[in-house]
C-alpha cells in the first residue's frame, strides 16, 4: 500500500473529507490528518471531542479485496496498530472490544471504521483519535479518559502519524493474506485483556449481558459466557469490565 498523507489546518471531520476522497476515487492507502475537528465523530453517533492539537486526528481509506464477512476485523486490526504505535512511545495499551485503547483502564485512543460504496467497489474509512493533551477534557471524560502527554509527560508527537502508517501497512499486509483475518485476531488476543477471562457486561439496545469473555468469532464478534452457561455472540455494543459482581 502506498501511503499519501493530506493535512490540513482544521477539517469538520477526518473521516468525512476521507469518505468524500474515496467517493472521487482515492487509492487506498490516502491518509487525511487534522490539526482540529470541527464535527469529530465517535461511535454510535457521539462526538469526538477534537480541540485544536489536543489530539491526533487520522483518517485512511482502504480498498480490502477481503470477503466482506471479515471487514469487522479491520477495527480489530486497527486496535493492534494503535497498540503498537502506542507501545513505541513506552505505554503498556491494553485493547477494550472492540476498538478502545486504553492504558492503566483509561481510554487513550477510539477507532471508527466507517464504509462507502465508491466506483471501485467498497471503501473502508478508518478514523483514529489519540488524545494528545488531558487539559481541556470536557468533565464528563476527565475521569475515564487520557492523553499521550499525561502518560508520556511529552505531546511531541511529530513521528505519531508515521509510526501509524508504518503499522497499518505491516498488518493491513498480514490482514489480506491467506488465513489473515484468523492471524489479526490472533495478533488482537495477543495484546487484549479482554479477549478471554475478563467479566464484563455489555448494554444493547433491548437487554444488558453479563458474563466472562470467551474468546473473538472468526469475524471478531465477542464471545460472553453468561452465568446460566448460555453462550452470547456480540457484533456491537460497548463493553463495560465488571468489577466484584462475579
Ligand atoms: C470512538 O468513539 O471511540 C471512536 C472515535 C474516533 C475518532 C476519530 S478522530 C479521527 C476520525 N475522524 C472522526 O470524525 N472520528 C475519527
Amino acid at each position: 500500500m502506498n501511503i499519501t498523507v493530506l493535512t490540513f489546518d482544521s477539517l469538520d471531520s477526518t473521516n468525512t473529507e476521507a469518505l468524500k476522497q474515496a467517493r472521487l476515487g482515492a487509492d487506498e492507502g490516502l491518509c487525511i490528518v487534522a490539526g482540529e475537528q470541527t464535527a469529530g465523530r465517535g461511535r454510535h453517533g457521539r462526538t469526538w471531542v477534537s480541540q485544536k492539537d489536543a489530539g491526533l486526528y487520522f483518517s485512511i481509506v482502504l480498498r480490502p479485496k477481503i470477503n466482506t464477512k471479515f471487514l469487522p476485523v479491520i477495527t480489530l486490526m486497527t486496535g493492534v496498530v494503535v497498540h503498537d504505535t502506542l507501545q513505541d512511545f513506552g505505554l503498556k495499551p491494553d485493547i477494550k472490544w472492540v476498538n478502545d485503547v486504553l492504558i492503566k483502564e483509561k481510554k487513550i485512543s477510539g477507532i471508527l471504521a466507517e464504509t462507502t460504496e465508491t466506483n471501485d467497489g467498497i471503501a473502508v474509512v478508518v478514523g483514529i483519535g489519540i488524545n494528545l493533551k488531558s487539559s481541556n477534557f470536557p468533565p464528563e471524560i476527565a475521569d475515564i479518559a487520557t492523553s499521550l502527554e499525561s502518560e508520556t509527560k511529552v505531546a511531541a508527537t511529530g513521528n505519531l502519524a508515521e509510526s501509524l502508517t508504518k503499522y497499518l501497512t505491516y498488518f493491513y499486509e498480514i490482514l489480506r493474506s491467506e488465513n489473515g483475518p484468523a492471524e489479526i485476531i490472533n495478533e488482537w488476543r495477543r495484546r487484549s485483556s479482554y479477549f478471554s477471562g475478563k467479566a464484563v457486561r455489555v448494554v444493547l439496545e433491548n437487554e444488558t449481558i453479563t458474563g466472562v469473555t470467551e474468546g473473538l468469532e472468526p469475524n471478531g464478534a465477542l464471545r460472553i459466557r453468561r452465568e446460566n452457561g448460555e453462550l452470547a455472540i456480540i457484533q456491537a455494543g460497548d463493553v463495560e469490565q465488571l468489577r466484584s459482581e462475579l
